[in-house]
């Protein structure tokens, strides 16, 4: 089994809850810092009940997984949950003002994601990449159709399909992923590999 410890990392940061205590435990004795998200204050106030350093407060517009407040709303709140402990504001920041906007609203500094899913060093294949260049911020839609999970995400034929009438329920977490992956991810994972 691979242990993560035994890597010269700084930091580790859990989602979709908080880390077990015995995780941060071993995490401070080797001297990293543990945090994780937080879609919520009472989210925030577990992880801090656990011993997070810090916490990331992530709003709705954050790409990935996320929960229905917005930034703006949400980071101030868990600012306050959580001092005199840092957090991190994360959720549509792209530029500089986001950034601006995350440090005058208590923040300490700010966490991207989607940002990075567009350089040159993601793993994103290049026709998506195209996709989210062109794209603007109505494109992006709150969905339980990739995970079964609520998961922000660019819109495409399978999103919308979802969201027809005659559409079923999707299916809880893990299931929708794996459908997900095998209906739709790897469907265009294969036309790219025939056309490309
Ligand atoms: C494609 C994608 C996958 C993500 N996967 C994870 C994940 O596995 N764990 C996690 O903590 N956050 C994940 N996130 C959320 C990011 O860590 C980050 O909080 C979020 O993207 C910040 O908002 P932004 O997308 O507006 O920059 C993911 C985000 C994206 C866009």
């Amino acid at each position: 089994m691979i242990d993560m410890m035994e890597h010269p990392i700084r930091l580790i940061v859990n989602a979709l809850g908080s880390p077990p205590r015995s995780l941060v435990e071993r995490a401070h004795a080797k001297g990293i810092k543990i945090s994780a998200m937080a879609g919520a204050e009472k989210h925030a106030i577990r992880h801090i009940e656990v011993g997070c350093d810090f916490v990331i407060a992530g709003g709705t517009e954050a790409g990935g997984h996320t929960g229905t407040t917005t930034s703006m709303v949400l980071w101030p709140r868990i600012v306050d949950a959580v001092t005199p402990l840092p957090v991190l504001g994360a959720g549509g920041v792209g530029r500089g003002r986001q950034l601006a906007a995350a440090l005058a609203l208590g923040c300490e500094g700010a966490w991207c994601g989607s940002i990075w899913l567009k350089t040159k060093q993601s793993e994103v294949i290049p026709e998506i990449k195209e996709k989210m260049f062109a794209a603007g911020s109505e494109d992006a839609v709150l969905t339980r159709s990739v995970t079964g999970k609520s998961c922000r995400t660019l819109r495409c034929a399978f999103t919308d399909a979802w969201e027809t009438e005659s559409a079923p329920e999707p299916l809880g977490a893990p299931l929708q992923g794996l459908l997900w992956w095998s209906q739709g991810r790897t469907r265009v994972e294969r036309v790219r590999a025939k056309e490309f």
